[in-house]
């Protein structure tokens, strides 16, 4: 959702903020702009709706600075207009400010401190912007005002970065549930929601605490906790290619994203796995899974699908009851709990707001937990007892795809790791590592296939206004992430279903070239799913198959290879993204960026 970026001290400040912005888009936004001043009494103003394109064109080669502050607004508070786009201002152009996350008593600010300002905006950010202009004209310093103005808002999460323009070169930060760095260059600084933005500026960063004052001059970062006690930290290193985040030669990241999937699971296979498939884990983290009683996912859209699958293994390979929970359900709908439960926290970004309140809860009760995460230090990470990171570099398409099979092979090698603490299970059982490997095979046999893909979604999928994947089990699970897959970015209404459950009522959904995809990789239920295929069939529905080579058959439509049963997600699901990206390219929607969404989606 909205992304903040700002610098201090660096003569091409316009140049790092537009393209920090850039680098935010994918988190999914509808306008944005820009603020900055160049020390001498010239400033500018410039926000547009729409892409951070428009946004370039509006700023013009006069434009230029040393400091400034950037955004990409998701419309929460107030429509989508140029008004309502960040920077927001006070009434006197004093102060300028961006802002990510909602304050919740805006209102009540508004009508008992700013009854005689003029507002420009229906957004909740101008209120805090006008509140810090009030307190600096009733004789507190802009730092004063700030604090102040923090202490007000209520229950809120949000990401501040305020500027000053009397005093341009200090930036002043502060945030609370939401995301926010600070990066050390040489001689200037900069803030970001997300570390890409600004890694091609610098590789060092420093983590802020919620509640945290951070005041920033080009050459210091001074952090003061609640009480004004000046905080020491050391920056971490942000392990980045800043080539990782440009496309290439792709038309989509969504593509690149699929093709890169081989890798990751090579890559997966061999951070956590010895030669000889010895988890390589921290042991603290297997004892705690080792001495729970229940074991529970938490996870929201993707990830959550991706814990679906991890109940089967954790519960195969380690004979622990696992339970997989909708993130934003859980948050206010706690299960009954057991003595001893281990929880674990899936989540690509490690921001996400309805895991993160989880999360929260969990701290307070004094349960153990894990975040299995995309990215480094992020807050999901921060507050877990522990973290096993994906490793999959950044994905940027708002569609999940290498995050999800990153988050399946972490659960596998977990799950194995544990089963074998408790002797559930012997080292050769389950070679993961091997498993891995041949993983990685089968997914680049398929995409190597992919334009026979790209004809299959054009003639079943392009037209279609709706769409069943169905399976069975494990099959089951990853019909639910296709169907979701298919629906967010090409927009046919796709469903996943339990293939035996369809003709309990859905079933009646099925008309004249209905498509309907079977995944079928395992044994046991195999032939059912076929049968419920047929009865589609026979309604009139356009089937189609993606199948495992042992349990294939000649008529077949995608026939993948086969991996362990356990493991056939990471495969069968490839297929199912390839169909969900060529049709929404194929209707000239754009892939990375589907209407509606974001990729990081930091409100409950
Ligand atoms: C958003 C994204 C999804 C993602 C979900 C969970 O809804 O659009 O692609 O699966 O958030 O995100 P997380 O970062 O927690 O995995």
């Amino acid at each position: 959702m909205c992304g903040i970026v700002g610098v201090t001290g660096n003569d091409n400040a316009v140049k790092i903020l537009l393209e920090g912005l850039e680098k935010l888009e994918y988190r999914g936004y509808d306008s944005a702009g820009i603020y900055v001043n160049d020390q001498t009494g010239e400033d500018y103003l410039i926000k547009e709706k729409g892409r951070i394109s428009e946004l370039e064109k509006a700023v013009g080669p006069e434009v230029h600075g040393s400091t400034g502050i950037g955004h990409t607004r998701w419309a929460t508070h107030g429509g989508v207009s140029v008004e309502n786009a960040h920077p927001q201002y006070s009434q006197d152009h004093r102060f300028y400010l961006v802002h990510n996350g909602v304050i919740e008593n805006f209102k009540e600010l508004k009508s008992d401190y700013l009854t005689g300002t003029t507002f420009t905006s229906q957004t909740d950010t101008e209120v805090v912007v006008q509140l810090v202009d009030k307190f600096v004209n009733e004789g507190l310093s802009t730092k004063e005002a700030f604090v102040k103005t923090i202490g007000l808002l209520k229950g809120s999460s949000y990401g501040f970065l305020l500027m000053d323009s009397q005093n341009p070169d200090t930036l002043y930060v502060a945030k609370n549930k939401s995301p926010l760095l600070v990066g050390v260059g040489d001689n200037f600084n900069v803030v970001c929601s997300d570390a890409l933005a600004m890694i091609s500026s610098t590789h060092n960063f420093l983590e802020l605490k919620d509640g945290e004052i951070v005041t920033i001059t080009p050459d210091k970062v001074v952090i003061e906790d609640q009480s004004g006690n000046i905080i020491n930290r050391d920056p971490f290193y942000v392990e980045m290619d800043s080539q990782d985040t440009d496309k290439g030669t792709y038309p989509y990241y969504m593509l690149k994203e699929i093709d890169e999937q081989p890798n990751v699971m090579r890559n997966l296979a061999q951070k956590y796995l010895s030669d000889n498939d010895m988890p390589n884990i921290d042991e603290n983290l297997i004892k705690a899974i080792k001495e729970s009683d229940h074991i529970h996912i938490v996870g929201a859209g993707t990830s959550y699908h991706a814990g679906l699958v991890g109940k089967a293994l954790f519960e195969k390979l380690t004979n622990i009851p696992t339970d997989v929970h909708v993130a934003s359900e859980y948050a206010y709908d706690e299960p009954l709990l057991s003595k001893k439960p281990f929880f674990i926290f899936l989540t690509q970004s490690g921001e996400t707001a309805d895991s993160r309140e989880v999360l929260v809860n969990v701290n307070e009760q004094g349960y153990h937990s894990l975040t299995i995460t995309n990215v480094q230090n992020s807050t999901l990470s921060r507050e877990a007892d522990f973290t096993l990171l994906l490793n999959a570099g950044p994905e940027i398409s708002v569609a999940s795809t290498k995050a999800y099979t990153a988050q399946i092979a972490v659960e596998a090698i977990l799950a194995k790791a544990v089963g074998m603490a408790k002797g559930q299970i012997v080292a050769d059982e389950f070679n993961v590592r091997q498993q891995l490997g041949l993983v990685a095979t089968a997914m680049q046999a398929i995409i190597d296939e992919k334009d026979s893909i790209e004809e299959l979604a054009k003639q079943y999928f392009v037209k279609a206004d709706k769409a069943f994947y169905i399976g069975r089990g494990i099959d089951y699970f990853v019909s639910l992430e296709a169907a979701l897959k298919l629906k967010e970015i090409s927009y046919v209404h796709a469903e996943g279903f339990a293939s035996g459950e369809l003709k309990h009522g859905t079933i009646a959904l099925i008309e004249e070239d209905t498509p309907v995809v079977g995944i079928i990789t395992q044994h046991k239920t195999a032939g059912l799913t076929r049968s419920n295929l047929q009865e589609t069939l026979s309604r009139g529905a356009n089937i189609l198959t993606i199948v495992s080579e042992d349990l294939a058959k000649s008529d077949d439509n995608i026939v993948i290879p086969t991996v362990d049963e356990l493991l056939s997600p990471l495969v069968s699901v490839v297929p199912t993204q390839l169909i969900a990206y060529y049709t929404s390219l194929n209707k000239g929607l754009d892939v990375d960026r589907p209407r509606n969404l974001a990729k990081s989606v930091t409100v409950e």
